[in-house]
């Protein structure tokens, strides 16, 4: 099985229970500091080694390297900020301390921090190297930017999870790497995504089946945009098209707790070495992968995974995929000589205004256990709050 990313899967989970009573006794004593849910999913990721190497939140070199040369201080590849920010009174708060206690926001101990920094970068200039762009109508922009004014760095322990939504599809990448040997998996493709499945997710699925053993299909869990649907709803109607139309020795779907980052090629990178993590040898990038509005171009998140050292773990990359109504079936620019008239395009924005006009989505584009399943949810799209 590939290696984790740096080498060595990182845990940082409490060993025994009377670790975990130790710590939380020591947490007590401390300066405390309430996480965002993102910062939470972050801490908890950290800790069962979905982001090895990572052993803490991100110090100021690591954070710099990565915005200019997409890698942590010692080279190895890394390509999107996992950092934590405090506000100037907090960072003043804690200028002589050596720990600091992490909350979650119903004041739950969750963890312990080494306070190896505390620092300030320009969030700006930090912005643009990151998302290419400093534009406000960029989501993953406003949420980099509305970040306090210092960071915090320094290794972790985890005291307990706080993200608990959807528990039981979460599995640690210690168990899916064990579920994966269990299944006689050698060759393992991780899919990442954030979406109902329509029939260009399945196509790309099934195509990588081929010449896989395995899929793991791990939807990104978290903060979404308003509009974007609901976790519930996306693990659901994953569950039909499962059930209806995968073998259950050749796929599984379990959860990558995080929020997106809206990083498009960057993020794709991100996103495939949390895979390797998890025990998957290859990834699968599509059209505009992490994208969001016009801000990358479809098939940059392609391109990256040649401009980088290699990371191990193999991307294979996909066109876009189409229903084509000459083929009967779906295609890509590789496969079908027709043209786009004959063609059905399964786009997740129009997928969404069908239903939101309280439309099905037709079979071309969604499997029809799927589309009457998201037709009649009640509340299938995040709203604003
Ligand atoms: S993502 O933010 O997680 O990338 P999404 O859930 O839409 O969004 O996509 C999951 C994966 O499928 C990504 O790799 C994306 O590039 C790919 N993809 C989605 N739709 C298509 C399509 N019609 N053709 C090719 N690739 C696609």
């Amino acid at each position: 099985m590939l290696p984790p990313h740096g080498g060595k899967l990182v845990n940082r989970e409490p060993k025994s229970p009377r670790t975990k009573e130790h710590l939380q006794k020591k947490a007590e004593t401390l300066h405390t500091i309430t996480l965002k849910p993102g910062e939470v999913k972050h801490l908890q990721n950290i800790a069962h080694g979905s982001y090895s190497p990572l052993t803490g939140f991100m110090g100021k070199n690591d954070l710099n390297k990565v915005v200019k040369d997409k890698t942590l201080e010692d080279g190895t590849v890394w390509t999107v900020p996992i950092v934590l920010d405090v506000s100037q009174e907090k960072a003043e708060e804690l200028e002589n301390e050596r720990q600091v206690a992490l909350l979650d926001e119903e004041n739950r101990y969750i963890g312990i921090l080494d306070l190896e920094e505390i620092y300030t970068v320009d969030k700006t200039e930090a912005a643009e190297g990151l998302f290419g762009t400093t534009e406000e109508d960029h989501p993953g922009v406003v949420n980099f930017l509305d970040r306090d004014e210092y960071f915090i760095g320094g290794p972790i322990k985890l005291i307990r999870s706080g993200f608990e939504k959807f528990y039981k599809y979460l599995l640690k990448p210690v168990e899916t790497r064990v579920l994966f040997k269990t299944k006689g998996w050698k060759k393992v493709v991780g899919f990442q995504t954030r979406n109902v499945p329509h029939r260009g997710h399945e196509y790309l699925q099934k195509s990588a089946l081929e010449v896989v053993d395995g899929i793991l299909i791990h939807p990104k869990i978290g903060e979404k945009k308003v509009g974007d649907w609901q976790d519930k709803i996306i693990l659901e109607s994953y569950d039909i098209l499962l059930d209806h139309y995968y073998l259950k020795d050749h796929a599984v779907m379990s959860i990558f707790p995080a929020d997106m980052f809206y990083m498009g090629p960057r993020e794709a990178v991100f996103d495939a070495i949390v895979r390797k993590n998890y025990g998957c040898t290859h990834f699968i990038v599509g059209r505009d992968h992490a994208g969001v509005g016009d801000y990358y171009g479809d098939f940059d998140a392609h391109k990256i995974f040649d401009q980088l050292a290699d990371i191990d773990i193999e991307p294979l990359t996909f066109d876009y995929a189409y229903w084509c109504k000459k083929c009967g079936q779906m295609v890509t620019d590789k496969t079908c000589p027709h043209s786009m008239e004959d063609r059905i395009a399964p786009s997740g924005t129009k997928i969404r205004s069908l239903v939101k006009e309280g439309d099905i989505p037709p079979k071309e584009i969604m499997r029809s256990e799927v589309a009457a399943f998201v037709a009649n949810s009640p509340s299938p799209f995040v709203q604003e709050v």
